[in-house]
């Protein structure tokens, strides 16, 4: 009974092997270290006194990845590895469907030829595209994704879809997550984006520790509460714990579920700092910039299916979000790096 986490080296998916190993569960991690450090391996042992087996390899290498399948005894996968920069992938297209859907084709080729019959994808509430209303359910209408990110996670959510038809006994969680933030509560794991953040909350913590001068607020003409972008920030270990409430329900054989992971709330820009001020008695400065192109005004969670078919819900709620992940970005200034 051992788990393959793919990409358990990320943000996410380090959170989710410290709950699996927390849980009991055996863990194997593959990785390549694209967007993460060998450095999260020794904060896991450390935080769970568990070293789960880890093979450094790019789950897109077929041979690679078969010989793995081959020596364990995988049950269940939970597939994080891929590419997530929504900016880089308007860069670089290619190579964002070759290695997203590559990876995923790799996986499912595997699982079909070792009778693996779990698995849980890690996709995004930017299969939605522009928003029609809020809160999103999971019937909601997918498509007009406003970057190649978005479209791959579509795209892997059909090559899903299609498998589940093909292999009935197959049993598939489908996970959209809206926007992640936080840390573990030990400051020992966090998000360490390579570069200049793109996304809001690393941004705001690298502010606080005086890596950036002020925050830049793309846009307050939107229609919300405040102008800014309205979004449904999920604590990184609530999102974690979801995972393993889908873990749960394959043993069910469903078969092919969807379930939306946020907390149903949602939390504008300038919300999200004065919660960020309070909690860490820390002043961020910012500016009010132009709108960034593909932004949308706001984009929050209908969660009652996660909790009725899975029963999951979100304990943890945005001031803990800010207070954790102040304490990781000013345990670890400069991330994973030394
Ligand atoms: C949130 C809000 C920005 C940075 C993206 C991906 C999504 C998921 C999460 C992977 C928006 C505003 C941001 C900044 C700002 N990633 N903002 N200044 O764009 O909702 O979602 O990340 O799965 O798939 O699309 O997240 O954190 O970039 O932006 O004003 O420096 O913060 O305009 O309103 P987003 P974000």
């Amino acid at each position: 009974m051992a788990i393959l986490v793919t990409g358990g080296t990320g943000y996410i998916g380090s959170h989710t092997v410290v709950e699996l190993l927390n849980s009991g569960y055996k863990v194997i991690i593959v990785d390549n270290y694209t967007n993460s450090k060998p450095e999260v391996l020794n904060r896991i042992y450390q935080i769970t006194n568990k070293k789960p087996k880890f093979y450094e390899v790019d789950v897109c290498d077929l041979d690679k990845m078969e010989q793995i399948f081959a020596k364990e005894k995988i049950t269940d996968i939970i597939h994080f590895a891929g590419l997530k920069s929504v900016a880089e992938s308007v860069e670089k297209p290619q190579l964002y469907f070759d290695n997203n859907i590559g990876g995923s084709k790799v996986l499912l080729e595997l699982m079909d030829k070792y009778d693996v019959k779990n698995i849980v994808f890690s996709s995004s509430a930017t299969v939605y595209g522009i928003p029609e209303h809020v809160p999103l359910k999971e019937s909601d209408k997918v498509g007009g994704c406003t970057n190649p990110y978005g479209q791959t996670k579509l795209e892997i959510e059909y090559h899903l879809m299609n498998y589940s038809k093909s292999h009935p006994d197959a049993n598939i969680a489908i996970l959209r997550y809206f926007n992640p933030i936080g840390a573990h509560v030990s400051g020992l794991i966090g998000e360490d984006p390579q570069g200049i953040p793109n996304n809001l909350m690393p941004y705001i913590t690298q502010v606080a520790i005086g890596k950036r001068p002020h925050l830049n607020v793309y846009g307050n003409d939107y229609k919300t509460v405040d102008g800014t972008g309205v979004r449904d920030y999920i604590h990184v270990v609530d999102l974690a714990y979801g995972h393993l409430c889908a873990l749960k329900k394959l043993e069910e054989k469903p078969g092919l579920v969807i379930y939306n992971l946020g907390t149903g709330k949602g939390t504008s820009v300038l919300e999200l700092v004065h919660a960020f001020e309070k909690a860490n008695h820390i002043k961020i400065p910012y500016i009010i910039c132009n709108r960034r192109p593909g932004d949308v005004d706001e984009n929050y969670a209908e969660v009652s299916k996660a909790y009725k078919e899975m029963n999951f819900k979100t304990k943890l709620n945005i001031e803990d979000a800010c207070r954790d992940s102040w304490r990781w970005q000013s345990q670890n200034p400069n991330g994973y790096d030394e």
